[in-house]
């Protein structure tokens, strides 16, 4: 058994937790809205089309904030072609997944959908094959109120009050050669700062977000988002960040340390950014984005004829097991902590894409093993972020090197006194005592809640026969004596144990 230590105090603040932390996507790709959200002939299909039985559990994962409709997918997208009597709606290719897009959901079907499921939307928008001109037109359907043409086209389509959206994507990973419409750094840095202006000129309050790079590992990294940052820095508010984890030939020591790169990561674009400020001599700091992340079993995903133009085929259904869960858990540890810099983050993808959900064409729905540390972390995570200092032993990884067993980070919530910590243990095989220093906090604290999310089977998985294999249990021996909480964590384990004042 190891042994490790946890120091927090009330002081040790780093931001208050950000609800936009909890995001997910929804993309028009594979399974994710047509039979996803959407299945009007499911039995839980409510007047609208939309499957409550999904509602309800993206209600339960605690999701605040959906970016829409891609992805991908937005960059080949014409958002005209969703609005109006379905019947006349085009089916269009989409060139991103080689799928038929058939149009049947759209901006209103969407909208409709996220007030069900109380989420905000994030829209981006397309400026891989379009621009500024059809960028102010989404806005204008979105959010104008009344008698331009476009706003009272929203109203004949039933929406009578304007959207409010305030967040927008100015496109989607437009680095990459992959994408449609892809442009250098000086192209994309144009257009956006272009589309950014003309959008705030219309609403300056809204909340842009200028596409970093599609991840770390992009030869153009951090050069992309100097680039970017210089042509875009007034206009925008944020910065985007993408990111996705698997375990390469097996290694499931260096999968489990992923936070460490997301670590690295945000404060690399971080210091991009703030370079890029110290350079035009701006006060202003740049927020982080993290607008697509997740464990992605990237590698095994070919894309194959067999799936070409079909409505809603089965692309990248991955079926998550523990390990999966737990680096997960980890991720979100790592977007918690950098909660001063990274204020929204968006799970990629919310149903059956990659997902913490997974639905069956006319049958059920379940928590993928993912959805647990995602639906505790965004119902326990209350008030501010605290720093957590960390003693723990180490141990070698192949891709980060020497690595601590154990990553940890908490919240105090000053009203309640409640304060939760989470934490991992991130060794293959051998469980941590571990023991938390309470000093400051209000007399008092016991544990009121705590789960671990662990199993023997480290390859087990929730499937639509055994769909609750994998859920949390109650954290073992956590218990809290002269102010320390002390817990024995197993080994690949995610543990979150919340305190509370009697
Ligand atoms: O989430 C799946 C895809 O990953 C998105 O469409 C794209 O933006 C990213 O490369």
């Amino acid at each position: 058994m190891l042994s490790a230590t946890l120091t927090l105090n009330p002081a040790f603040t780093i931001a208050p937790v950000s609800r936009r932390t909890f995001g997910s996507f929804v993309e028009h790709m594979g399974r994710c809205v047509y039979t996803g959200i959407y299945e009007p002939s499911h039995p839980t299909a409510d007047a609208d089309g939309f499957r409550a039985d999904v509602l309800a559990l993206t209600r339960e994962l605690g999701v605040s904030l959906v970016r829409y409709p891609g992805g991908n997918f937005v960059s080949g997208y014409r958002w005209e072609d969703g609005v109006g009597p379905v019947a006349d709606r085009p089916v269009r290719r989409d060139l991103a997944w080689h799928s038929l897009e058939t149009n049947e959901v759209g901006i209103d079907e969407f909208m409709r959908w996220a007030r069900k499921a109380d989420v905000e939307v994030m829209y981006a928008v397309n400026l891989g094959t379009r621009g500024v001109q059809e960028a102010l037109d989404v806005q204008e359907y979105l959010n104008h109120p009344d008698r331009t043409r476009l706003a009272l086209m929203r109203q004949a389509n039933g929406s009578a009050e304007p959207y409010g959206v305030t967040m927008f994507c100015l496109g989607n990973e437009l680095d990459g050669p992959w994408q449609t419409g892809h442009k250098t750094a000086r192209e994309y840095g144009r257009l956006a700062m272009e589309t950014a202006r003309a959008l705030r000129s219309a609403e300056p309050w809204l909340e842009l977000v200028a596409c970093g790079s599609s991840s770390s590992s992009m030869p153009t990294f951090a050069a992309w988002e100097a680039e970017v940052l210089e042509l875009t820095y007034d206009a925008v508010d944020y910065i985007s960040a993408h990111a996705y984890y698997e375990p390469i030939d097996g290694d499931l020591g260096s999968f489990l340390a992923s936070a460490v790169d997301m670590d690295h990561f945000i404060n690399s674009v971080a210091a991009t950014a703030d370079s890029v400020g110290a350079k035009l001599k701006s006060p202003k700091q740049l927020k982080i984005s993290f607008d697509e992340w997740n464990v992605w079993y990237q590698s095994a995903f070919q894309a194959t004829q067999e799936t070409d133009w079909q409505v809603a085929p089965r692309v990248i259904e991955d079926c998550y097991n523990v390990v999966d869960a737990v680096v997960v858990g980890n991720l979100l540890i790592s977007l918690l902590r950098h909660s001063d810099r990274v204020t929204a983050a968006c799970q990629a993808q919310l149903v059956n894409v990659i997902a913490p959900i997974r639905t069956e064409l006319g049958g059920p729905t379940w928590r993928q093993t993912i959805f647990h540390p995602f639906a505790l972390t965004s119902r326990l995570a209350r008030g501010e972020v605290l720093r957590v200092e960390t003693q723990a032993p180490s141990y070698p990884t192949a891709r980060y090197g020497s690595v601590p067993v154990l990553d940890a980070v908490a919240t105090h919530d000053a009203e309640t006194g409640d304060v939760t910590v989470f934490v991992v243990n991130r060794h293959l095989t051998d469980g941590i005592d571990l023991a938390v220093s309470l000093a400051g906090f209000r007399p008092g604290l016991r544990v009121s809640e705590s789960y671990t999310l662990a199993d023997e089977d480290l390859y087990a998985t929730n499937t639509m026969d055994d769909p609750d294999r994998v859920v949390p249990s109650a954290a073992k021996d956590a218990d809290v004596t002269d102010g320390i909480l002390r817990a024995s964590l197993p080994p690949v384990s995610w543990t979150a144990i919340r305190l509370s004042v009697d």
